[in-house]
């Protein structure tokens, strides 16, 4: 039934008011002000009225988006309402934590709640649209924008990019649902030396078997939109690539939603080195299959000679205007184009109750205790004299992270706040040391101020006094995002030497790391007896951190992305290929891939992450050592409590599959589950093994399981595992 209305609309319109719907402009005037009368304003909204946009990016709140809505549908000639878009990534006014750190909960249902909130939030203040999840597989922790992905691993990435969409899409027919967008298509997260937009070369394979398979799941979920991405990807823009959005998105995969350019990422095609000028930018992306225009005013103002040229077929553009067109009926903007705009709902819906709920257990299962020797957490709640220190720990801003659009500055509750709701315990507090200032984003334009050790005194002093010190560090919430890639991943400024001077005084330290990415501290995770990482959780980041050290929730995180000992081992992360020559610990052979002056292990591996219960494991049995064809193997574990604290782990399944037509890596992950065990209950954990589960993109360019050797692990970290063999025939 859509697809005949959206004919009929199709049938009614123009070439221009077609090639209209395919531009999306940035909404930054004041829209609610005087009518603008020149400038980049005053054009974009003589174009609106002419019917010459199809949607609007960064606008927000009911009264703006009405008031550009109104014109879309009174004054255009067939009313076409707008798509609202922007980037909604964790939260709109409550923030959840950044979505790296709510991968570390793994946690599917936290992590889809987390993104209803969102929608929800976003809906009401009028945005339809927004432009996550960000389903991009990362492997380099200097590349700013980890915080807004998954992480490194393709299964996980997959089963949370689910999530999100379906978080985000619901059931669109109501305005507590909002459209999401799959991106960056395609290879964004891997950047060369993670430098944000750097090219990216990789093989297909790995294209395929890693980068590939979160986006492809949420087509599988039904995403209606894509963003494509500013990278090259192998030679070329992933913008201009026929491969990926013609071929595989839109022929293989069968997407039928749109696909939006990224931010002048059409005309980025000039500089890229692949498009002589702007039209001939919209020439290359149109024909590759990029739907919509954000930004780059290449389609509007070229499309129509580029056809009337005949080197843009008129069903090329047919085709992207009825994606687009589908859409806007799926979301009911034809039914009413104000769907999302009642200023009474959106007053009562901002920052509800229930949404500060929700996002407080999500930011507790996202952290993750990376280390606590001798039990030092988690802390008593009386008795104790505590020193806290860190600019961080009294940081209302940075919790927020990147992208937190309609959160003002100082709304999270600091660690100071969280922690002063434990009044039987003394509190002191001190600075010590800046990370950086506010939103200031470059480091070397901010290095006298983070270099300032006046405050290491102070620090010092309430350290000394105290019995137990918690100090909070790492980066400010500004510091990992978009174009904010860092060559160093230790601390910023003197904060490591705050650390040694603080442990000086007083060994007995909790640091708590705040970050958007991992860092590589090994001084720390050498001497400091207990390490909780906790990242930018969000509005209610004190609140989490704070009941997770005093006991009240019990931590069961899981690191979504391999913790460096140094950033010279960067990219590195659990699913590596084994080499020729695979490393044998053997420190007097050099010929063997190690480094002479480091240890091929990570810091913290991938899926590492303890509890205050102490989870064992035992027993790994499977039901057979062989299946075949349609057959399965169930493969069980026995996983103890052997502590008096009740508490959830995340047992994970890992297989190796022995030989490949591709090489394959040295262990993937394939399953996981969420367990809760009372004090000292065991409980048998049952995976069940199928042919799906081994399969993968073959030397044959297609997924399929390969006859062989397989090797199974189960364990609570990809680097703790027990194992066995299986054989799969054919
Ligand atoms: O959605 C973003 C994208 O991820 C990066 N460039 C800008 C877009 C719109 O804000």
């Amino acid at each position: 039934l859509i697809d005949k209305k959206v004919d009929s609309v199709i049938s009614l319109m123009t070439l221009d008011e077609k090639i209209g719907q395919l531009n999306q402009y940035n909404g930054f005037w004041d829209v609610t002000g005087p009518i603008p009368k020149e400038g980049q304003a005053a054009k974009k909204y003589e174009d609106l009225k002419k019917g010459l946009v199809g949607s609007m990016l960064n606008v927000k709140g009911v009264k703006d988006v009405y008031a550009l809505q109104k014109i879309a549908v009174e004054q255009t000639r067939l009313g076409i309402p707008l798509l609202f878009g922007f980037d909604v990534v964790h939260g709109y006014k409550t923030i959840s934590p950044i979505p790296l750190a709510e991968a570390a909960s793994w946690d599917l249902k936290a992590i889809k709640k987390s993104a209803e909130i969102a929608a929800e939030e976003a809906g009401a203040v009028g945005i339809n649209w927004t432009f996550a999840p960000m389903v991009d597989i990362s492997r380099d922790a200097r590349w700013g924008r980890s915080m807004e992905g998954a992480g490194e691993d393709p299964f996980l990435g997959s089963k949370i990019a689910i999530a999100r969409v379906n978080g985000f899409q619901g059931d669109l027919s109501t305005k507590k649902n909002i459209l999401a967008c799959a991106k960056h298509f395609a290879g964004y997260g891997f950047a060369e030396a993670g430098r944000d937009y750097n090219s990216v070369i990789i093989s297909d394979e790995i294209l395929h078997n890693v980068v590939l398979p979160p986006f492809k799941a949420t087509v599988d979920v039904g995403v209606k939109t894509f963003m494509n991405s500013f990278n090259e990807l192998n030679g070329i823009p992933a913008t201009g690539n026929k491969y990926l959005q013609r071929d595989i998105l839109k022929g293989d995969w069968n997407f039928e939603g749109l696909i939006v350019s990224d931010w002048g990422s059409i005309n980025e095609m000039i500089p890229h080195g692949y498009a002589k000028d702007s039209k001939q930018a919209a020439e290359i992306a149109i024909n590759a299959g990029s739907d919509m225009d954000m930004e780059s005013y290449a389609y509007v103002e070229h499309l129509k000679t580029l056809v009337k040229e005949g080197k843009v077929k008129e069903s090329i553009i047919d085709d992207a205007v009825r994606r687009i067109i589908k859409v806007k009926f799926e979301l009911g903007l034809f039914d009413n184009p104000y769907k999302y705009c009642d200023e009474a709902y959106e007053k009562a819906t901002l920052g509800k109750k229930e949404f500060h709920e929700g996002v407080l257990d999500i930011a507790r299962k996202s952290i993750v205790l990376l280390k606590n020797e001798s039990n030092l957490l988690p802390l008593n709640k009386s008795g104790q004299k505590i020193a806290l220190i860190g600019a961080l720990a009294n940081d209302k801003t940075s919790p927020l992270g990147s992208w937190r659009i309609g959160a003002d500055d100082n709304t999270a509750i600091s660690v100071l706040e969280g922690m002063q709701k434990y009044p039987n315990n003394q509190l002191l507090f001190a600075k010590g040391a800046d990370v950086a200032l506010g939103r200031t984003q470059f480091m070397w334009e901010t290095k006298i101020n983070t270099e300032d050790k006046s405050g290491f005194a102070e620090a010092i002093e309430i350290a000394k006094k105290a019995d137990v010190v918690v100090i909070v560090l790492g980066e400010h919430g500004l510091q990992s995002g978009e174009g904010r890639s860092r060559s160093d991943i230790g601390l910023p400024g003197v904060q490591q030497e705050l650390l040694e001077e603080v442990y000086k005084v007083n060994p007995k330290i909790v640091l708590v790391l705040n970050n958007g990415r991992p860092l590589a501290f090994p001084w720390a995770a050498d001497h400091i007896p207990a390490i909780v990482e906790a990242w930018q959780l969000g509005t209610q980041s004190g609140n989490a951190i704070a009941q997770v050290l005093y006991g009240d929730y019990n931590p069961s995180g899981k690191l979504p992305m391999t913790f460096p000992r140094d950033i010279g081992q960067v990219p590195i992360y659990y699913n590596y290929k084994n080499t020729g020559r695979p490393t044998m610990n053997e420190p007097e052979s050099v010929f063997w891939s190690h480094y002479i002056d480091e240890k091929n292990t990570p810091l913290y591996a991938f899926g590492h992450g303890l509890s205050y219960s102490k989870f064992e494991y035992s027993n790994l049995k499977l039901s057979s050592n062989s299946f075949s064809i349609n057959g399965t193997i169930q493969v069980s574990v026995v996983l103890k409590n052997n502590s008096a604290i009740a508490g959830r782990e995340v047992v994970q399944l890992y297989i190796r599959d022995l030989i490949g037509s591709f090489t394959r890596p040295v262990k993937e992950l394939k399953g996981f589950e969420m367990v809760e065990l009372q004090p000292y209950e065991s409980k048998i954990i049952t995976f069940v093994i199928d042919e799906k589960m081994i399969e993968f993109y073959t030397a044959n360019h297609k997924w399929e399981a390969e006859a062989g050797d397989f090797k199974v692990f189960i364990g609570g970290s990809s680097d703790n595992t027990l194992e066995a063999d299986f054989q799969y025939n054919k």
